[in-house]
């Protein structure tokens, strides 16, 4: 049965693009029949993650000016190109491989058609352009990756708050991801959308999650990482003082009660993403589905596109497999 999953926000800059975007080439990658929707209509930005000049939107689709053809456009040979085949590359395992497909469908970012569809106005000459008809559209669309594209997943890139448009993303979703980033949480804000908006779908079936982004402690400095010094984790001050080696002593390296500095880092860090999800899911309500690392060369990097596709091994991507093994079981 096809999956229809949202990725939502009470604020910006989560990181819904990204992850939808990566979420949807790895579900490719792995076999699935994945379409992209870009349904953030007050700021788009899935045409240029993809850097790419469709003739053709959502927008155009919406106020029936195109065909369902015309506006999802084929990305799966990127997935073929970037992503490569299976680690196991006998003619036998890609021959029985299952072959899956990524569609993207994007949203005209242009000054007049986010007014247009912001005021539902009919700017074509058409008559029937209310706000209702728009959204019949979408659903439309939807039904028709289903019954005609045989969609797997249908993911949605929203706007983040409370907006006519994401709100009508929630409702055609069945999968709620609700996007937080560390450093820049908003409790009373995520717990007053949970409570007043997804309780209204989750009555009716509805699956909500949150998705913790940007999950820091990962990015260890390097001259920590390469610390060979061992610390003890027999007493409370082992993560400050060295265990004494002796003078010309190798350390031991074997010690069962030594560790190196980044792996004490790492196990604190972990303790500490425990806490926190205990603590967001009791100010939500929510479950945390996964909790995606933070990582500075995905943050700087003059454009990230499909990391999961690039760097099969990087710990993002790994952290996306487990996302997409719990969106599975859902
Ligand atoms: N796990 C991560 N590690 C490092 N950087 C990240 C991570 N996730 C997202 N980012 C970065 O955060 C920035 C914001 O991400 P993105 O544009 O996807 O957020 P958004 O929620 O879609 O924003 P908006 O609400 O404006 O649409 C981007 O520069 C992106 O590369
Ligand atoms: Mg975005």
């Amino acid at each position: 049965m096809t999956k229809c999953i949202a990725f939502h926000s009470y604020k910006g800059g989560t990181g819904k693009t990204t992850l939808a975007a990566n979420f949807a080439a790895l579900l490719a990658k792995k076999g699935y029949r994945a379409f992209l929707l870009d349904l953030d209509v007050y700021a788009p930005s899935l045409q240029s993650y993809f850097n790419t000049d469709p003739k053709k939107w959502i927008n155009d689709f919406l106020y029936d000016n195109a065909e369902l053809k015309e506006v999802v456009l084929d990305f799966t040979p990127v997935i073929d190109r970037i992503g490569g085949s299976s680690t196991n590359n006998s003619a036998e395992t890609k021959a029985n491989a299952k072959r899956g497909q990524l569609g993207v469908g994007f949203c005209n970012a242009k000054k007049e058609e986010i007014y247009k569809l912001e005021g539902g106005s009919p700017a074509t000459g058409k008559q029937d352009t209310s706000k209702i008809h728009l959204l019949r559209r979408f659903i439309l669309l939807r039904e028709l990756l289903i019954s005609e594209y045989h969609a797997d997943y249908v993911i949605i890139d929203t706007s983040p708050g409370i907006r006519y448009w994401s709100i009508n993303a929630l409702a055609v979703a069945d999968t709620l991801l609700l996007t937080l980033k560390m450093g820049d949480l908003d409790i009373a804000g995520t717990r007053k959308l949970a409570e007043e908006i997804y309780g209204s779908f989750t009555k009716f079936g509805t699956k909500s999650f949150l998705l913790w982004n940007r999950v820091a402690g990962y990015c260890i400095p390097h001259n920590v990482q390469d610390d060979r010094m061992l610390y003890s984790t027999a007493s409370p001050s082992s993560t400050t003082a060295p265990l004494p080696t002796g003078s010309g002593t190798p350390a031991n390296l074997d010690h069962p009660a030594s560790k190196s500095k980044s792996s004490l880092l790492m196990e604190k860090q972990q303790a500490t993403e425990t806490d926190m999800k205990k603590f967001l899911t009791n100010e939500t309500g929510m479950e945390v589905i996964s909790a995606i690392p933070c990582y500075c060369d995905i943050q700087f990097s003059r454009k990230e596109f499909l990391t999961v596709l690039e760097h099969p091994e990087h710990p993002f991507t790994k952290q996306f497999e487990r996302l997409i093994q719990a969106v599975e079981a859902v």
